[in-house]
This record gives structure tokens, C-alpha cells and sequence, in this order.
């Protein structure tokens, strides 16, 4: 009978073992012996060994005695296949303890004695293992050698001198980010890690390594010397930068952000790879130029409170309705929401302006999505790891996916390195760490495609399960609506879209993009909203935002014009300073009522997103504000409250059209969630949707017909050049350590260096 034994107990490897292994025994041959033995519960010291990174065999912590073996086995550079059918092993025995001790001496030689003044004390797998498995003297006295110290970027903090060379860092380098800047240099006592010629560690997943690094000599440079490990507290929370909302940790001390690791994610099993900017922006959050309510009064120079302000702006949204009766027109106050904003306030916005007709929603984007089908705006299902190794062929469609997806980016450098996909880009030169065919950057290439007459068509027939994969911006284009019909069209010819899958997804980059689109279909705020309407109301809109860019400048073209007689309203409810659009007030209304309403960051509010995988992203107040900002669910619920004083009385038909009359709050909860649910049910039938409506015509009679669609002859051009400093979030773009990383990425990309 085959057996083997772990410390002494025995198993029948047929059964018994593999039986308790459960649901990893189908994959058993694969996994090395070290994670085997972890399984049991036999942990075994290790340095360069990570799950995520390939077997390196270097570091000989690791070491375990197999029966009959003369010499100790490396577990982590063997198969359990291998050894556990025939033999027996030892995970204590005197001869693996005896070598780990002598490997750890080794590891000590040249280290220095550095643990009190070293970031990583507290958290150092060195220090851990040095005192359960190493020995209590040492035999070296005379030298220890100095490495000098890299520059890796704004990020990483070296101290080489600390370096174990367990290579994490370099596999890292090359296997997970694809920027092959690490390698080892010498030999034996001389080996460094570095980057060869002087230059940075030029990738978004920078910060990584700082996390794989068992032992300090790689460490955030941001935020040196400021905590040991049993002084914060550990929360689970979302990622604010991206559309995935990936799961993160914070770490707190007094009441204050101090470190962002990530997540554990329950669909991986592991904890993601973060990108710098989830990491390390949380510092613009909490910048000294943040609005708060002290400088609010200052600017006023009267005392404001919050309720003197609410009951101010009430009277005289109250004053604009009765001048509308008056007039005999009917202008309204347009409310202008960015696609961070909550599903909580969302709904509670929506049924404000279900309740009165002077309040109007609008979009702060242009993105125009149209949202009949969850399919249309989500990443579909077959973006998954399991689901891509059954594609061959990806098309990017005006995206950047490293940028603009990291964790998506990560996923297809995965499948590319695991052979037989091909990669096409229809838009601007990038570098996604994998090869990628550009096919072209205009639009009209597309018509081409679907036409048949590119030479990516055969690729596309010959594929199987073919991907595209759209970025979000290229529904901000004119000619967004007949680019859907073209891929509908490209859809049904092709092999696309089958019963069981679905090949077009689009990538979001705003955290609640796809959740704005699942509760209702709003429009953008356009010259039409400026000019018919008593007051603006921005709520979290910064001034980087495309559309509202555009209207500022159309403005001041003095392409429309906003009557002169009236005051208006404008209202900005935002905790940045930096893009605060009141400077450009006067270029929106001569005149105006400005008022500003300092409210709360992303981690010191609860609120619940749709990530662009469709998935349920909650989080929660982290910290409190010792300032006097609020929630924007607060703000809104007050403006609620008030409003029910005063009674409006232009178009009476239009208001009051929802009635609510019960104290009870989860009633109220429940209410307002109500539009939300209705179609969060429709969810999870959507694959009906996807599998078994087919199109009432015959397909195959539309083959080869040229699309009639017109198209603009334009480029399309990358939005996000800037990483560090762009994107949709509106914290990034104030952090000063993102400011250095983008002068950093901006000084390696340029060839005329000073
Ligand atoms: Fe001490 Fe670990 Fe720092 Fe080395 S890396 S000085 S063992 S805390
Ligand atoms: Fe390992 Fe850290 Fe040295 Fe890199 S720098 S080889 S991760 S010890
Ligand atoms: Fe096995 Fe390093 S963990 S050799």
C-alpha cells in the first residue's frame, strides 16, 4: 500500500488524504509540497516562496527531510506528486531544525542589527524566524558588508543592506507587473538587487513589492518611521480609484489613515495586487487645503450654520418657485452628480426629485450608455480568470486597461502568459506589459471590421470565444449610439456571442458607474439645463470633468447666455479645494447665491457601489470628521425635511407626486431602496436575457451587409495619459505623493532629460 506520513501520523494516500484535503485534491500533482504541508497545518519557515509568484528554491528555509533522502528537500521547489507517494517526511525533525538554524545564521551574517530603527520591526518574517528557528550564536564577527541604496521611485524606500535576496521582488517585477527593471547583479557575497543602469521602478504596482519584501529592505517611502504594527487598527474597505472597488485594508492610528494594504477577495481566494494609487492617494483626502465649514464662514463672513443654511436655501428655492408662477415658466434647480456618488444617495436624490418637480437630476459625464440591458455597461462574467482560458482573441476598443483596470490588466498578462491568446488594440500606442497588435487608432478601422475587409477578421473567425472589451469614454462620443449598432453587428455575425457567452464588455472607471446605470437612466447636464434653471447644485463634480470642462468654455465663448436680471442659485456641495468650481462661478451666472457645503470623504461615509463586474461593493465610516462636514445622505435628508415646510406652487401637478407617512426608519430604508431592488432582482435573471431571447430575424440574411451607420473619421484618443494625477476620483489628483509619481513617470518618459 502507498503511504506517507506527516511528523509521524500515517495516511493511506489513497483515501484518507486526499479525502481530507477536499476540494485541492483534483489539483494535487500541481501544488508544491510546501502548501501541502501548510494545508495540514505544518507551517514550514519560508522567505522566497510566495503563491502568487513562481517556485524560486533560494532562500533553503523551507528545507523538510524526506525517509531514505541523504540530504534535505527544498518543499517549495517540489511537487507533492513527487515525493509524498513513496516515501515519508519530516517537517521537525533534529536534522531540519539543525539546518534551518545553520541557514539562518547564514541569513544573519550579513544582516544588520537595525530592528529598532527599522520599518518593518513588529512585521518582519526575519525577525519572527530568527527567534523560533534559528540558533542562539553566531560564529561571524569580524565583517558585515554595506550595499548602497537604490533609488526606486516616490514609493519604495531601500535599505539594502537589509536585503535577504529572496528575489520576491525581482519574480514580482517580471512575472506580475511586466516591467522587467529588477535583476540580480554579483555573485555570492557580492549579489545585489537593482536595476542595472540608474532608473526607477516604473510601474503602477510599485508599491507591491513593498508588501512582498519579507524583511525591510523595501519599505514606503511616504510614510517612513510613523507606526509599528500593534498600534493601528486593521478595517476592511473598498478601493475609491478604479471601477472594481477592490477590497482593501486601512489601517488607523489616532483616528487617522496610515497604511492601505490589500484585501483579502473571496472569489480569488488571495489578496489582490493594489495599484500606488489605491495605496498611497489617501493623503489627498486629508489635504491641508480641504473645505471645511471654518473657512466656509470666513468666506461668507457671517456665522453659518447648518441649519440657518438649510433654511436659506429653502426660501429661496421657495422664492424661484413663485417667480416661476409669476413668469409663467417653469425653471428648475438642475442637480449635477459625479459617478462616485452612492446608491444610498442616489436613491434618496432620485426620490427628492420624484417628490418635487423644481428639482432636476443630471449626470456631471456625457456617457451616453444605453442601459435596457446589464450586458451593456458591465464587464461580463467571461472577463473571469476560469472563463478566459476558454477565449484565444481580445480586441481593446479605445481602453487602457492598465490604467484604467489594473486588476483586469493583471488577469489578461496572466492568460497571455499562459500561451495561445492574441491581443488587438484599436486606439492610440500603449504598453500593457503583454504584446498587443495595433490595428489602428480611428474608428472607421471598425466599420472595416465589420464590414470583413481587416485583416483581423480571419483571427476573429478562426478564434474561439472572442473578447472586446470597451472603455467607457468611447460613449462619450457623438456617434456613441451607431458604434453600439456596429458591435451588435460585429455581435451576430461573428462567434461573439453564443448561448453561453458573451464577448463584448465595457470597462468602467468610476466606482458606481454601473450602479447609476442599473437604478435609472439620467441624463447629462447640458446648455439647455444653465439656461433654464434657477440655480445649480454640484455635488462632488471637480472641475476636471470633461463635460463640465466644456460648458465653462462654451460659456465663456459666449456661445449661450444666462439671463442677467435674476440671481441664481449655485450651490457646491464638495470637500476639495483644489477644483473647486467656484472661481468659475461668475463665468456659468454673473450673478449669483453661493453657498458651499463642506461634506464628508469617501472613508468617513458608509455607502454602497456596483463595481464594474456588477458585484456589491459596501464599506464603511472608517473614521469620524472632528470638523464639521457632513454626510451627503444628511444633507439631503435635511433639504428633504425643510422642503416639507413650504408649499410649491408652480406646476402643483407635478409635485407631491410620492406620498411617505410612516416613522418607522427601516420603512423609510427599505422605501427609499425600493427602485434599486425591483431591479437588482431583474439581476440575476439577466442571463435568460443573454442566453435564450435570440433575435426575432434570421440572422444569416444580414451577412456581409455594410453598415449604413455613419461614424466620425476620428482618432480615438486615450483620455487617462497621466495615471497618477487623472482619472475619475477626485482625492488623487490632490496627493502629493501621486504628484511625485507622476513627475517621476513624466521625467523617465521624456527624452529631453535636464
Ligand atoms: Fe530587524 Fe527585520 Fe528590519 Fe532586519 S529587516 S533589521 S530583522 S526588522
Ligand atoms: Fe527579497 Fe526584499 Fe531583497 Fe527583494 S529586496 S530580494 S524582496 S529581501
Ligand atoms: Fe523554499 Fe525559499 S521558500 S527555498
Amino acid at each position: 500500500m502507498i503511504f506517507f506520513s506527516i511528523n509521524q501520523k500515517k495516511y493511506n494516500f489513497a483515501s484518507e488524504f486526499l479525502d481530507e484535503l477536499g476540494e485541492v485534491k483534483q489539483s494535487y500533482n500541481k501544488l508544491p509540497l510546501i502548501e501541502y504541508c501548510e494545508l495540514k497545518g505544518y507551517k514550514i519557515p519560508h522567505y522566497c516562496y510566495h503563491k502568487k509568484l513562481s517556485i524560486a528554491g533560494n532562500c533553503r528555509m523551507c528545507l523538510v527531510e524526506l525517509k531514505n533522502s541523504p540530504k534535505p528537500i527544498v518543499s517549495c521547489a517540489m511537487s507533492a506528486r513527487t515525493c509524498l507517494p513513496n516515501s515519508e517526511l519530516y517537517t521537525n525533525s533534529p536534522l531540519v531544525k539543525k539546518a534551518r538554524e545553520n541557514i539562518m545564521e547564514f541569513l544573519l551574517l550579513n544582516h544588520p542589527l537595525d530592528c529598532p530603527i527599522c520599518d518593518q520591526g513588529g512585521e518582519c518574517d526575519l525577525q519572527d524566524q530568527a527567534i523560533f528557528f534559528g540558533f542562539t550564536k553566531k560564529r561571524f564577527y569580524t565583517y558585515k558588508r554595506i550595499v548602497t541604496d537604490k533609488n526606486l521611485g516616490p514609493v519604495v524606500k531601500t535599505v539594502m543592506t537589509r536585503c535577504i535576496h529572496c528575489t520576491r521582488c525581482v519574480r514580482f517585477a517580471n512575472e506580475i507587473a511586466g516591467v522587467e527593471d529588477l535583476g540580480v547583479f554579483g555573485r555570492g557575497m557580492h549579489s545585489e538587487i537593482g536595476t542595472y543602469i540608474d532608473k526607477t521602478f516604473q510601474s503602477e504596482l510599485s508599491g507591491n513589492v513593498i508588501d512582498l519584501c519579507p524583511v525591510g529592505a523595501l519599505t514606503s517611502k511616504p510614510y517612513p518611521f510613523l507606526i509599528r504594527s500593534w498600534e493601528v487598527k486593521q478595517f476592511n474597505s473598498i478601493d475609491f480609484s478604479d471601477g472594481f472597488g477592490l477590497e482593501i485594508q486601512v489601517f488607523l492610528k489616532n483616528n487617522s489613515i496610515v497604511k492601505i494594504l490589500p484585501g483579502y477577495n473571496s472569489f480569488d481566494r488571495s489578496n489582490n495586487w493594489i495599484t500606488d494609487k489605491t495605496r498611497f492617494s489617501f493623503d489627498g483626502m486629508f489635504s491641508p487645503e480641504r473645505k471645511l465649514l471654518k473657512t466656509l464662514e470666513s468666506d461668507n463672513e457671517k456665522s453659518l450654520f447648518w441649519d440657518n443654511l438649510f433654511e436659506e436655501l429653502i426660501y429661496i428655492i421657495y422664492c424661484h418657485d413663485h417667480l416661476n408662477k409669476h413668469y409663467l415658466k417653469f425653471d428648475c434647480l438642475i442637480l449635477v452628480f459625479s459617478s462616485t456618488i452612492s446608491l444610498e444617495v442616489l436613491n434618496l436624490l432620485l426620490l427628492i426629485s420624484k417628490k418635487y418637480s423644481f428639482l432636476k437630476l443630471r449626470k456631471s459625464e456625457s456617457l451616453k450608455i444605453n442601459n435596457d440591458l446589464e450586458t451593456n455597461f458591465i464587464l461580463n462574467s467571461t472577463t473571469n480568470k476560469q472563463k478566459l482560458l476558454l477565449s484565444n482573441l481580445c480586441l481593446f476598443l479605445g481602453v487602457n486597461s492598465r490604467y484604467e483596470g489594473s486588476h483586469l490588466n493583471l488577469k489578461f498578462r496572466q492568460r497571455y502568459l499562459k500561451g495561445n491568446f492574441k491581443f488587438f488594440s484599436l486606439g492610440s500606442l500603449m504598453n500593457l506589459t503583454y504584446p498587443v497588435s495595433h490595428i489602428g487608432s480611428n474608428i472607421n478601422t471598425l466599420k472595416t471590421i465589420v464590414e470583413g475587409n481587416n485583416f483581423v477578421c480571419q483571427n476573429f473567425k478562426n478564434s474561439v470565444n472572442p473578447l472586446i472589451i470597451c472603455g467607457s469614454e468611447l460613449f462619450r462620443r457623438k456617434d456613441s449610439n451607431n458604434i453600439s449598432v456596429l458591435l451588435e453587428a460585429l455581435n451576430s455575425y461573428g462567434n461573439l456571442s453564443t448561448k453561453t457567452w458573451n464577448g463584448v464588455s465595457v470597462l468602467n472607471s468610476s466606482i458606481n458607474d454601473v450602479g447609476i446605470n442599473v437604478l435609472s437612466y439620467f441624463l447629462s447636464v447640458s446648455e439647455k439645463d444653465l439656461k433654464n434653471s434657477f440655480g445649480i447644485y454640484f455635488l462632488n463634480t471637480s472641475l476636471s470633468t470633461g463635460n463640465i470642462k466644456k460648458l465653462i468654455e462654451v460659456k465663456l465663448l459666449g456661445y449661450f447666455k444666462v439671463e442677467k436680471t435674476l440671481t441664481h442659485l449655485f450651490i457646491e456641495q464638495t470637500n476639495t479645494t483644489h477644483n473647486l468650481l467656484r472661481s468659475k462661478v461668475n463665468s456659468i451666472y454673473p450673478a449669483c447665491n453661493y453657498r458651499n457645503l463642506p461634506n464628508n470623504v469617501f472613508f468617513e461615509t458608509s455607502g454602497t457601489y456596483v463595481n464594474t463586474e456588477g458585484f456589491y461593493k459596501k464599506k464603511l465610516k472608517l473614521i469620524t470628521s472632528i470638523q464639521k462636514p457632513k454626510d451627503d445622505w444628511y444633507t439631503f435628508r435635511k433639504f428633504l425635511a425643510y422642503s416639507k415646510r413650504l408649499k410649491f406652487v408652480s406646476q402643483p401637478q407635478l409635485t407631491n407626486k410620492i406620498h411617505f407617512n410612516c416613522n418607522n426608519l427601516f420603512n423609510f430604508k427599505n422605501f427609499i431602496c425600493f427602485s434599486y431592488y425591483a431591479v437588482k432582482s431583474l439581476n440575476n435573471l439577466t442571463f435568460y436575457l443573454n442566453t435564450q431571447i435570440s433575435a426575432p430575424f434570421n440572422k444569416t440574411k444580414q451577412k456581409f451587409n455594410t453598415p449604413s451607420k455613419k461614424i466620425f473619421n476620428t482618432k480615438l484618443k486615450l483620455w487617462l495619459d497621466d495615471f497618477y494625477l487623472g482619472g475619475k476620483d477626485t482625492y488623487s489628483c490632490m496627493s502629493s505623493t501621486m504628484a511625485a509619481c507622476s513627475i517621476m513617470f513624466r521625467y523617465e518618459a521624456t527624452n529631453f532629460k535636464f
